[in-house]
Protein backbone atom coordinates (compact mmCIF):
# COMPACT_ATOMS: atom_id res chain seq x y z
CA UNK A 1 0.00 0.00 0.00
CA UNK A 2 1.46 3.26 -0.45
CA UNK A 3 0.75 6.15 1.26
CA UNK A 4 0.06 9.37 -0.96
CA UNK A 5 1.47 12.78 -0.02
CA UNK A 6 0.49 15.60 -1.71
CA UNK A 7 3.43 17.59 -2.98
CA UNK A 8 2.90 21.41 -1.74
CA UNK A 9 2.33 23.73 -4.96
CA UNK A 10 5.53 25.07 -6.51
CA UNK A 11 4.27 28.20 -7.09
CA UNK A 12 2.28 28.95 -3.70
CA UNK A 13 3.48 31.97 -1.50
CA UNK A 14 4.94 30.26 1.82
CA UNK A 15 2.74 31.12 4.68
CA UNK A 16 3.58 34.65 6.19
CA UNK A 17 5.85 35.54 3.34
CA UNK A 18 3.02 37.41 2.36
CA UNK A 19 4.92 40.43 3.26
CA UNK A 20 8.55 41.38 3.79
CA UNK A 21 10.20 44.80 5.07
CA UNK A 22 13.28 46.89 4.81
CA UNK A 23 14.67 49.60 6.69
CA UNK A 24 17.12 51.80 5.25
CA UNK A 25 19.65 52.64 7.40
CA UNK A 26 21.94 54.94 4.68
CA UNK A 27 25.63 54.79 5.84
CA UNK A 28 28.88 56.68 7.28
CA UNK A 29 28.86 59.17 4.99
CA UNK A 30 24.92 60.19 6.25
CA UNK A 31 23.96 61.30 9.65
CA UNK A 32 26.51 64.15 8.99
CA UNK A 33 23.45 66.46 10.91
CA UNK A 34 23.91 63.74 13.72
CA UNK A 35 27.79 64.95 14.91
CA UNK A 36 28.97 64.88 17.34
CA UNK A 37 27.01 62.10 18.80
CA UNK A 38 27.55 60.34 15.25
CA UNK A 39 31.11 60.24 15.58
CA UNK A 40 31.61 57.54 18.67
CA UNK A 41 28.35 55.30 17.06
CA UNK A 42 26.09 55.08 13.69
CA UNK A 43 23.17 56.99 14.23
CA UNK A 44 20.59 54.06 14.05
CA UNK A 45 22.52 52.63 16.65
CA UNK A 46 22.08 55.64 19.17
CA UNK A 47 19.52 54.90 21.97
CA UNK A 48 16.44 56.81 22.96
CA UNK A 49 14.19 55.86 24.90
CA UNK A 50 16.33 52.90 26.30
CA UNK A 51 16.63 51.57 22.17
CA UNK A 52 18.60 51.68 19.44
CA UNK A 53 16.69 54.31 16.85
CA UNK A 54 16.34 51.12 14.75
CA UNK A 55 15.12 49.01 17.70
CA UNK A 56 11.82 51.04 17.21
CA UNK A 57 11.50 50.55 13.70
CA UNK A 58 11.96 46.92 14.11
CA UNK A 59 9.84 46.20 16.93
CA UNK A 60 7.33 48.29 14.88
CA UNK A 61 7.79 45.53 11.97
CA UNK A 62 7.89 42.52 14.35
CA UNK A 63 3.83 43.43 15.13
CA UNK A 64 2.70 42.76 12.21
CA UNK A 65 2.23 39.51 12.08
CA UNK A 66 2.40 39.10 8.18
CA UNK A 67 5.90 39.60 8.28
CA UNK A 68 9.13 37.06 9.12
CA UNK A 69 11.69 38.79 6.90
CA UNK A 70 13.19 42.02 7.66
CA UNK A 71 16.54 43.39 6.37
CA UNK A 72 18.40 46.51 6.89
CA UNK A 73 19.97 48.09 3.80
CA UNK A 74 22.70 50.49 4.37
CA UNK A 75 26.54 50.97 3.63
CA UNK A 76 27.99 50.52 6.94
CA UNK A 77 30.22 47.95 7.23
CA UNK A 78 29.02 44.66 8.04
CA UNK A 79 30.25 44.34 11.75
CA UNK A 80 28.49 47.40 12.69
CA UNK A 81 24.68 45.83 13.22
CA UNK A 82 25.84 42.17 13.82
CA UNK A 83 25.45 42.70 17.72
CA UNK A 84 21.99 44.09 16.95
CA UNK A 85 20.55 41.13 14.73
CA UNK A 86 22.09 38.77 17.53
CA UNK A 87 20.47 40.67 20.19
CA UNK A 88 17.44 41.04 17.53
CA UNK A 89 16.93 37.32 17.15
CA UNK A 90 16.72 36.68 20.73
CA UNK A 91 14.00 39.79 21.38
CA UNK A 92 11.87 39.16 18.08
CA UNK A 93 12.17 35.30 17.32
CA UNK A 94 9.48 35.29 14.98
CA UNK A 95 11.79 37.66 12.64
CA UNK A 96 14.59 36.68 10.69
CA UNK A 97 16.62 39.67 10.34
CA UNK A 98 19.54 40.33 7.98
CA UNK A 99 22.04 43.33 6.70
CA UNK A 100 22.65 44.00 3.39
CA UNK A 101 25.35 46.27 2.41
CA UNK A 102 25.92 48.24 -0.85
CA UNK A 103 29.37 48.62 -1.76
CA UNK A 104 28.51 52.34 -1.92
CA UNK A 105 25.59 54.86 -1.48
CA UNK A 106 22.87 53.76 -3.89
CA UNK A 107 20.09 55.82 -2.49
CA UNK A 108 17.08 55.40 -1.03
CA UNK A 109 15.37 53.29 -3.69
CA UNK A 110 18.93 52.23 -5.61
CA UNK A 111 19.21 49.69 -2.41
CA UNK A 112 15.99 48.39 -3.00
CA UNK A 113 16.79 47.40 -6.48
CA UNK A 114 20.47 46.23 -6.15
CA UNK A 115 19.31 43.49 -3.38
CA UNK A 116 15.76 42.70 -5.58
CA UNK A 117 16.23 38.99 -5.87
CA UNK A 118 16.70 38.71 -1.95
CA UNK A 119 13.76 40.49 -0.76
CA UNK A 120 11.70 38.60 -4.03
CA UNK A 121 12.46 35.25 -2.98
CA UNK A 122 9.45 33.50 -1.62
CA UNK A 123 7.79 35.83 -3.46
CA UNK A 124 6.40 38.69 -1.36
CA UNK A 125 3.79 39.97 -2.26
CA UNK A 126 4.06 43.57 -0.32
CA UNK A 127 7.41 45.47 0.52
CA UNK A 128 7.62 47.97 4.13
CA UNK A 129 10.21 50.33 3.47
CA UNK A 130 11.07 52.62 6.26
CA UNK A 131 13.48 55.26 7.09
CA UNK A 132 15.21 54.08 9.99
CA UNK A 133 15.64 58.07 10.97
CA UNK A 134 11.95 58.34 11.62
CA UNK A 135 10.38 58.12 15.12
CA UNK A 136 6.69 57.56 15.06
CA UNK A 137 4.05 55.18 16.18
CA UNK A 138 4.71 52.92 12.54
CA UNK A 139 0.66 52.63 12.33
CA UNK A 140 1.81 49.51 9.45
CA UNK A 141 -1.65 47.46 9.87
CA UNK A 142 -3.50 50.91 9.41
CA UNK A 143 -1.22 51.00 6.04
CA UNK A 144 -1.87 47.19 5.14
CA UNK A 145 -5.58 47.97 5.62
CA UNK A 146 -5.98 50.68 3.28
CA UNK A 147 -3.64 49.01 1.01
CA UNK A 148 -5.95 45.62 1.03
CA UNK A 149 -9.28 47.68 0.75
CA UNK A 150 -8.43 50.07 -1.95
CA UNK A 151 -6.10 47.18 -3.88
CA UNK A 152 -3.24 50.25 -3.75
CA UNK A 153 0.07 49.28 -5.49
CA UNK A 154 1.69 51.68 -2.96
CA UNK A 155 0.77 53.75 0.38
CA UNK A 156 2.65 56.45 1.89
CA UNK A 157 2.41 57.82 5.31
CA UNK A 158 1.42 61.44 5.58
CA UNK A 159 1.24 63.90 8.34
CA UNK A 160 0.39 67.26 8.60
CA UNK A 161 2.26 70.01 9.12
CA UNK A 162 2.67 74.17 9.88
CA UNK A 163 2.82 75.28 6.10
CA UNK A 164 6.15 77.14 6.99
CA UNK A 165 7.77 74.05 7.60
CA UNK A 166 5.83 71.83 4.56
CA UNK A 167 8.85 72.67 2.05
CA UNK A 168 11.45 71.27 4.09
CA UNK A 169 9.80 67.51 3.29
CA UNK A 170 8.14 65.80 0.45
CA UNK A 171 5.43 67.00 0.24
CA UNK A 172 1.87 65.48 -0.99
CA UNK A 173 -1.45 66.45 -2.55
CA UNK A 174 -4.46 64.27 -2.02
CA UNK A 175 -7.89 63.44 -3.03
CA UNK A 176 -9.57 63.71 0.53
CA UNK A 177 -11.96 61.82 0.01
CA UNK A 178 -10.22 58.90 -1.59
CA UNK A 179 -7.47 59.28 -0.46
CA UNK A 180 -5.36 59.28 -3.36
CA UNK A 181 -1.85 60.59 -3.62
CA UNK A 182 -2.73 63.34 -6.86
CA UNK A 183 0.81 64.56 -7.04
CA UNK A 184 4.04 64.07 -5.21
CA UNK A 185 7.14 66.87 -4.99
CA UNK A 186 9.99 66.56 -2.83
CA UNK A 187 10.89 69.83 -1.08
CA UNK A 188 8.90 72.08 -3.26
CA UNK A 189 9.77 75.40 -3.87
CA UNK A 190 6.51 77.13 -3.58
CA UNK A 191 4.15 75.95 -1.21
CA UNK A 192 1.99 72.74 -2.62
CA UNK A 193 0.59 71.27 0.56
CA UNK A 194 0.99 70.60 4.32
CA UNK A 195 0.63 66.70 4.24
CA UNK A 196 4.40 65.50 4.05
CA UNK A 197 6.02 62.43 3.81
CA UNK A 198 6.55 60.37 6.99
CA UNK A 199 9.48 58.10 5.21
CA UNK A 200 7.08 55.15 5.59
CA UNK A 201 6.07 53.28 2.63
CA UNK A 202 4.51 50.26 1.81
CA UNK A 203 4.63 48.78 -1.84
CA UNK A 204 3.52 46.43 -3.90
CA UNK A 205 6.26 44.47 -5.18
CA UNK A 206 5.12 44.52 -9.09
CA UNK A 207 5.22 48.29 -8.73
CA UNK A 208 8.20 49.08 -6.88
CA UNK A 209 10.97 47.08 -8.79
CA UNK A 210 9.17 48.02 -12.13
CA UNK A 211 9.31 51.83 -11.37
CA UNK A 212 12.72 51.90 -10.35
CA UNK A 213 13.72 50.17 -13.17
CA UNK A 214 12.01 52.78 -15.53
CA UNK A 215 13.75 55.06 -13.39
CA UNK A 216 16.98 53.53 -13.99
CA UNK A 217 15.91 53.55 -17.53
CA UNK A 218 15.03 57.34 -17.86
CA UNK A 219 18.72 58.11 -15.78
CA UNK A 220 20.31 55.39 -18.28
CA UNK A 221 18.86 57.40 -21.28
CA UNK A 222 19.39 60.94 -21.05
CA UNK A 223 22.32 62.39 -22.63
CA UNK A 224 25.13 63.45 -20.04
CA UNK A 225 25.57 67.16 -20.32
CA UNK A 226 28.31 68.48 -22.84
CA UNK A 227 30.45 71.01 -22.83
CA UNK A 228 33.37 71.95 -24.64
CA UNK A 229 36.30 74.14 -23.28
CA UNK A 230 38.17 76.51 -25.35
CA UNK A 231 41.70 74.73 -25.08
CA UNK A 232 43.70 78.26 -24.16
CA UNK A 233 46.56 77.89 -27.08
CA UNK A 234 43.98 78.19 -29.61
CA UNK A 235 40.67 79.56 -28.65
CA UNK A 236 38.89 78.93 -31.76
CA UNK A 237 39.88 75.62 -32.19
CA UNK A 238 36.84 72.96 -31.20
CA UNK A 239 38.11 70.70 -28.34
CA UNK A 240 36.85 67.86 -27.41
CA UNK A 241 33.61 67.54 -25.40
CA UNK A 242 33.88 66.25 -21.28
CA UNK A 243 30.12 65.44 -19.28
CA UNK A 244 30.11 68.40 -16.51
CA UNK A 245 31.35 66.85 -12.84
CA UNK A 246 29.48 68.88 -11.27
CA UNK A 247 27.23 67.21 -8.29
CA UNK A 248 24.46 65.82 -10.22
CA UNK A 249 26.69 63.90 -12.58
CA UNK A 250 28.53 62.54 -9.41
CA UNK A 251 25.31 60.99 -8.52
CA UNK A 252 24.07 59.84 -12.08
CA UNK A 253 27.56 58.26 -12.19
CA UNK A 254 26.98 56.51 -8.80
CA UNK A 255 23.83 55.59 -9.98
CA UNK A 256 22.13 56.79 -6.78
CA UNK A 257 18.48 56.64 -7.55
CA UNK A 258 16.16 57.80 -4.50
CA UNK A 259 12.65 56.75 -3.63
CA UNK A 260 11.66 60.58 -3.14
CA UNK A 261 13.62 62.45 -5.97
CA UNK A 262 13.21 59.37 -8.73
CA UNK A 263 10.02 57.62 -7.79
CA UNK A 264 7.31 58.93 -5.71
CA UNK A 265 6.42 61.29 -8.55
CA UNK A 266 5.87 59.13 -10.91
CA UNK A 267 4.32 56.69 -9.00
CA UNK A 268 1.49 59.35 -8.26
CA UNK A 269 1.07 59.80 -11.99
CA UNK A 270 0.67 56.28 -12.95
CA UNK A 271 -0.48 53.67 -10.48
CA UNK A 272 -2.82 53.19 -7.52
CA UNK A 273 -0.83 55.51 -4.98
CA UNK A 274 -3.19 56.24 -1.47
CA UNK A 275 -1.73 58.19 1.57
CA UNK A 276 -2.63 57.15 5.19
CA UNK A 277 -2.64 60.42 7.44
CA UNK A 278 -1.36 59.54 10.73
CA UNK A 279 -2.70 61.71 13.64
CA UNK A 280 -0.11 60.20 15.59
CA UNK A 281 3.08 61.45 16.73
CA UNK A 282 6.03 62.16 14.22
CA UNK A 283 9.25 63.17 14.15
CA UNK A 284 12.40 63.19 12.06
CA UNK A 285 16.09 62.69 13.59
CA UNK A 286 18.17 64.23 11.88
CA UNK A 287 20.38 66.43 14.25
CA UNK A 288 21.76 65.43 17.50
CA UNK A 289 19.30 67.11 18.92
CA UNK A 290 16.33 65.96 17.47
CA UNK A 291 17.18 62.47 19.45
CA UNK A 292 15.93 64.66 22.82
CA UNK A 293 12.26 64.84 21.27
CA UNK A 294 12.43 61.54 19.73
CA UNK A 295 13.31 60.42 23.32
CA UNK A 296 10.21 62.23 24.63
CA UNK A 297 7.75 60.68 22.25
CA UNK A 298 8.75 56.82 22.43
CA UNK A 299 8.78 57.27 26.22
CA UNK A 300 5.40 58.93 26.55
CA UNK A 301 4.14 56.41 24.15
CA UNK A 302 5.74 53.33 26.60
CA UNK A 303 4.23 55.36 29.22
CA UNK A 304 0.67 55.24 28.06
CA UNK A 305 1.09 51.31 26.95
CA UNK A 306 2.46 50.30 30.35
CA UNK A 307 5.43 49.31 29.60
CA UNK A 308 7.65 47.35 32.49
CA UNK A 309 10.89 48.88 31.11
CA UNK A 310 9.76 52.76 32.96
CA UNK A 311 10.54 53.57 35.99
CA UNK A 312 7.43 53.50 38.68
CA UNK A 313 6.21 57.33 39.42
CA UNK A 314 7.24 58.52 42.84
CA UNK A 315 8.22 61.70 44.76
CA UNK A 316 11.43 61.92 42.82
CA UNK A 317 10.37 60.54 39.77
CA UNK A 318 8.52 62.35 37.45
CA UNK A 319 7.30 59.88 33.90
CA UNK A 320 8.09 58.63 32.20
CA UNK A 321 11.63 58.12 32.98
CA UNK A 322 13.76 54.75 31.88
CA UNK A 323 16.67 53.58 33.84
CA UNK A 324 19.02 51.11 32.85
CA UNK A 325 18.76 48.30 35.58
CA UNK A 326 22.30 48.87 35.95
CA UNK A 327 22.57 52.76 36.39
CA UNK A 328 23.41 54.26 40.09
CA UNK A 329 20.86 56.78 40.68
CA UNK A 330 20.53 58.61 44.52
CA UNK A 331 16.89 58.19 45.80
CA UNK A 332 17.04 62.05 46.44
CA UNK A 333 18.20 63.05 42.60
CA UNK A 334 14.95 64.05 40.85
CA UNK A 335 14.46 62.58 37.41
CA UNK A 336 11.85 63.70 34.69
CA UNK A 337 10.00 63.84 32.98
CA UNK A 338 11.41 62.12 29.23
CA UNK A 339 14.29 61.04 30.31
CA UNK A 340 16.35 58.32 29.38
CA UNK A 341 19.49 57.02 31.87
CA UNK A 342 21.73 54.77 30.07
CA UNK A 343 23.65 51.47 31.61
CA UNK A 344 26.59 52.27 34.70
CA UNK A 345 25.32 55.83 34.84
CA UNK A 346 25.95 57.36 38.10
CA UNK A 347 23.67 59.85 39.22
CA UNK A 348 24.27 61.71 43.21
CA UNK A 349 22.22 62.64 45.92
CA UNK A 350 20.05 66.27 44.84
CA UNK A 351 20.80 66.30 41.11
CA UNK A 352 17.83 67.15 38.41
CA UNK A 353 17.63 65.90 35.14
CA UNK A 354 14.89 66.73 32.81
CA UNK A 355 14.31 65.98 29.07
CA UNK A 356 17.26 64.58 28.78
CA UNK A 357 19.28 61.93 27.44
CA UNK A 358 22.36 60.79 30.01
CA UNK A 359 24.21 58.08 27.90
CA UNK A 360 26.30 54.92 29.21
CA UNK A 361 29.05 55.26 32.09
CA UNK A 362 28.83 58.38 32.87
CA UNK A 363 28.49 60.72 35.96
CA UNK A 364 25.98 63.58 36.89
CA UNK A 365 27.63 64.36 40.08
CA UNK A 366 25.61 65.46 43.27
CA UNK A 367 23.26 68.69 42.62
CA UNK A 368 24.23 69.20 39.02
CA UNK A 369 21.43 70.37 37.30
CA UNK A 370 20.71 68.72 33.42
CA UNK A 371 17.72 70.16 31.56
CA UNK A 372 17.08 69.77 27.64
CA UNK A 373 20.24 67.62 26.84
CA UNK A 374 22.51 65.16 26.10
CA UNK A 375 25.01 63.70 27.90
CA UNK A 376 27.90 61.73 25.98
CA UNK A 377 29.58 58.38 27.13
CA UNK A 378 31.59 58.94 29.71
CA UNK A 379 30.85 62.53 30.12
CA UNK A 380 31.14 63.76 33.55
CA UNK A 381 29.05 66.89 35.07
CA UNK A 382 30.56 68.26 38.09
CA UNK A 383 28.76 69.15 41.45
CA UNK A 384 26.33 72.04 41.22
CA UNK A 385 26.59 72.23 37.70
CA UNK A 386 24.15 72.94 35.05
CA UNK A 387 24.16 71.83 31.75
CA UNK A 388 20.84 73.09 29.89
CA UNK A 389 19.43 73.60 26.60
CA UNK A 390 16.10 75.43 25.63
CA UNK A 391 12.36 73.99 25.02
CA UNK A 392 11.65 73.80 21.75
CA UNK A 393 8.07 74.87 20.44
CA UNK A 394 5.16 72.43 20.73
CA UNK A 395 4.48 71.22 17.13
CA UNK A 396 8.11 72.45 15.79
CA UNK A 397 10.14 69.96 13.81
CA UNK A 398 13.93 72.21 13.93
CA UNK A 399 15.84 71.76 17.07
CA UNK A 400 17.50 75.23 16.76
CA UNK A 401 15.72 78.30 18.02
CA UNK A 402 16.29 81.81 18.10
CA UNK A 403 17.40 83.61 21.15
CA UNK A 404 18.88 87.45 21.30
CA UNK A 405 18.14 87.37 17.49
CA UNK A 406 20.93 84.53 17.00
CA UNK A 407 19.99 80.98 15.75
CA UNK A 408 21.24 78.86 18.03
CA UNK A 409 21.04 75.08 19.17
CA UNK A 410 17.88 74.59 21.69
CA UNK A 411 19.26 71.23 22.99
CA UNK A 412 22.57 70.99 24.67
CA UNK A 413 25.02 67.95 23.56
CA UNK A 414 27.94 67.01 25.31
CA UNK A 415 30.12 64.53 23.29
CA UNK A 416 32.05 60.96 24.43
CA UNK A 417 34.44 61.64 27.59
CA UNK A 418 33.31 65.52 28.23
CA UNK A 419 33.91 67.06 31.65
CA UNK A 420 32.06 70.09 33.19
CA UNK A 421 34.04 71.47 35.98
CA UNK A 422 31.89 72.13 39.91
CA UNK A 423 29.51 74.66 39.41
CA UNK A 424 30.42 75.48 35.86
CA UNK A 425 27.14 76.09 33.61
CA UNK A 426 26.81 75.42 29.94
CA UNK A 427 23.71 76.42 27.97
CA UNK A 428 22.73 76.09 24.06
CA UNK A 429 26.06 74.36 23.25
CA UNK A 430 27.09 71.84 21.59
CA UNK A 431 30.83 70.52 22.56
CA UNK A 432 33.02 67.89 20.85
CA UNK A 433 34.34 64.62 22.24
CA UNK A 434 36.95 64.55 24.70
CA UNK A 435 36.70 68.57 25.87
CA UNK A 436 36.98 69.91 29.24
CA UNK A 437 34.71 72.64 30.15
CA UNK A 438 36.19 74.50 33.28
CA UNK A 439 34.27 77.85 32.47
CA UNK A 440 30.44 78.98 31.70
CA UNK A 441 29.35 79.46 28.43
CA UNK A 442 26.71 80.01 26.13
CA UNK A 443 25.52 79.19 22.38
CA UNK A 444 28.48 78.11 21.45
CA UNK A 445 29.76 75.27 19.38
CA UNK A 446 32.99 74.23 21.46
CA UNK A 447 35.56 72.57 19.24
P1 LIG B 1 17.52 64.90 3.60
O1 LIG B 1 16.24 64.42 4.25
O2 LIG B 1 17.33 65.24 2.17
O3 LIG B 1 18.18 65.96 4.36
O4 LIG B 1 18.56 63.70 3.54
P2 LIG B 1 18.93 62.63 4.59
O5 LIG B 1 20.19 61.95 4.23
O6 LIG B 1 18.91 63.18 5.96
O7 LIG B 1 17.77 61.62 4.51
P3 LIG B 1 17.23 60.82 3.29
O8 LIG B 1 15.82 61.27 3.13
O9 LIG B 1 18.15 60.86 2.12
O10 LIG B 1 17.28 59.37 3.88
C1 LIG B 1 16.15 58.73 4.39
C2 LIG B 1 16.58 57.41 5.02
O11 LIG B 1 17.22 56.61 4.06
C3 LIG B 1 17.55 57.58 6.16
O12 LIG B 1 17.25 56.58 7.12
C4 LIG B 1 18.88 57.33 5.51
O13 LIG B 1 19.79 56.77 6.42
C5 LIG B 1 18.53 56.32 4.44
N1 LIG B 1 19.37 56.45 3.24
C6 LIG B 1 19.70 57.60 2.59
N2 LIG B 1 20.50 57.32 1.53
C7 LIG B 1 20.65 55.97 1.51
C8 LIG B 1 21.37 55.07 0.67
O14 LIG B 1 22.07 55.44 -0.26
N3 LIG B 1 21.27 53.75 0.96
C9 LIG B 1 20.53 53.27 2.02
N4 LIG B 1 20.48 51.96 2.22
N5 LIG B 1 19.87 54.09 2.84
C10 LIG B 1 19.91 55.42 2.59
Amino acid sequence: MSLHVPLPHRSATPVGAATKAVILVGGPSRGTRFRPLSLDLPKPLFDVAGHPIIWHCLAAVARVKQIQEVYIIGYYDESVFRDFIKDSAREFPGINLRYLREYEALGTAGGLYHFRDAILKGRPERLFVLNADVCCSFPLEEMLKLFMERDAEAVILGTRVSNEAASNFGCIVSDSHTRRVLHYVEKPESHISNLINCGVYLFSTDAIFPSIRSAIKRRTDRPARLVSYPSSDNLDNFTMPRAVADDDDEEDKKEVIRLEQDILGDMADSKQFFVYETKDFWRQIKTAGSAVPANALYLQKAWQSGSEELAPASANIVPPVFIHPTADVHPTAKLGPNVSIGPRVVVGAGARVKESIVLEDSEIKHDACVLYSIIGWGSRVGAWARVEGSPTPAGSHSTSIIKNGVKVQSISILGKDCGVGDEVRVQNCVCLPYKELKRDVTNEVIM
